[in-house]
């Protein structure tokens, strides 16, 4: 593929150099396009190296060959990192005052921004409002993740490690249409299970691996119900999205949108059990004396029940996240589950105290309803998300 890498003034700016070689390793023909700004942080023969090809940052450069519009048009994606807030308001307001600016305006490759910046400037309603009209015009945002930021501080603005980006901006690129006319049903994210009105059990299930799979099938041109149990991110744009709190609340949304699904996926992680009454007041530590005994009545299987009832043809693929670390063990583990489950697929991985949860990236394994592999993909969600519906679609 023919790809642009705008780079914009910001310390991550170093992280770009990353993203570029990835891509060039990855066998792509990469031309760099730095802002002024950018050659502040990381100099021209950096990226002109990496890139093997010469960099641009002129607007008045190369004008014989019409270069402000060409590299545009010649383009099959454009990935910006770091997209500073500045830039992304530039964009969001269609200006194009450089060659960067230029080439977007004049391309219709799939863009993806890995924006980085500091905490308070990402939050800032300027930027929010920016980010929401980017989106709502087909433009991907990669990140910003949490964690250490340039200063002291920490908090949400930090870029993407280079290989997520670069997983996600080819898994966007990649993609074709082949769910297009298809309905698809995602459940996400972990249900809680009310004791009273200010305690629930719950799962720490951030929603993430759900959430990509439903726009990774939306940008496959699925027609994408998202049963959402107490996200931690954001649903993706384009997608009829339901929010549910409790397994029961997640057993009714699925049941009524899974008729007419040509594919389920159950990615939520659904609590096996729930309290067996939900106290309408807050319990009070004195009413129960030192020792506190829940009783607890079993939820619903609602994946056990779909397979029971499907229609025709339909597609559905389970999720099964074991604390097991051996491979062979865990296979085993897979293979009962899907024999008890009667589902189609089994996506099965390893989770634990520091695996799995919240985390952007991801491992696993696909079984068939025979226990067979199938598949294993590993990397960022969205990577792992379109490696799946390669395998069930
Ligand atoms: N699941 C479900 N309903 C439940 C529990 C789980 O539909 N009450 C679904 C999950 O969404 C997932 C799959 O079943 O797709 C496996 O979930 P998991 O919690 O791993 O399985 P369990 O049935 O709880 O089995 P075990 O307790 O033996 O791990």
């Amino acid at each position: 593929m023919n790809i642009v890498v705008g780079v914009t003034g910001g310390i991550a700016a170093y992280k770009a150099v990353g993203v570029v070689r990835s891509l060039v390793l990855a066998g792509h023909s990469v031309r760099v396009i730095a802002t002024d700004a950018a050659l502040r942080f990381v100099g021209k023969p950096t990226f002109e190296a990496i890139s093997r090809n010469p960099v641009n940052t002129d607007l008045y450069e190369g004008v014989s060959e019409v270069r402000h519009v060409a590299m545009g048009q010649e383009a099959d994606l454009i990935v910006v990192a770091p997209a500073t807030a500045s830039f992304m308001a530039k964009l969001a307001a269609g200006i194009a005052d450089d060659l960067l600016g230029n080439t977007i305006l004049a391309s219709t490759a799939p863009i993806v921004l890995a924006p980085a910046m500091h905490t308070e400037m990402w939050r800032n309603p300027a930027t929010v409002a920016n980010v929401a009209l980017l989106r709502s015009r087909g433009i991907h945002l990669v990140g910003p993740e949490s964690g250490q930021l340039t200063g002291k501080d920490s908090g949400i603005g930090r870029m993407s490690e280079p290989d997520a980006i670069v997983d996600a901006a080819l898994a966007i690129a990649g993609r074709t249409r082949d769910l297009a006319g298809r309905r698809v049903l995602i459940t996400a994210g972990g249900t809680r299970e009310p004791l009273d009105p200010v305690r629930f059990i719950g799962n720490r299930s951030s929603g993430r691996q759900g959430v990509a799979l439903a726009a990774a099938a939306a940008a496959r041109g699925a027609d994408v119900t998202l049963v959402g149990a107490n996200l931690e991110v954001d649903a993706p744009a384009g997608v009829t999205v339901v929010h549910v709190g409790s397994a029961l609340e997640l057993s009714d949304a699925v049941h009524s949108s899974a008729p007419s699904a040509h594919l389920v996926i159950m990615a939520a992680a659904v609590a096996d059990f729930r309290p067996e009454t939900v106290v309408e007041s807050k319990i009070k530590k004195d009413s129960t004396g030192d020792r506190m005994t829940l009783s607890l009545v079993k939820n619903p299987d609602i994946l056990h029940d779909l397979a029971l009832t499907r229609p025709d043809g339909q597609v559905i693929v389970g999720f099964a996240a074991e604390t097991e670390s051996d491979r062979d063990a865990l296979l085993e583990l897979g293979r009962t589950k899907i024999a008890r489950k009667g589902s189609d697929y089994l996506v099965l991985n390893t989770v634990g105290w520091t695996v799995g949860f919240a985390t952007e990236g991801n491992a696993v394994v696909v079984l068939n309803s025979a226990g067979d592999i199938v598949g294993e993909a590993s990397g960022s969600k969205l990577s792992v998300a379109d490696r799946i519906l390669d395998l069930v679609s």
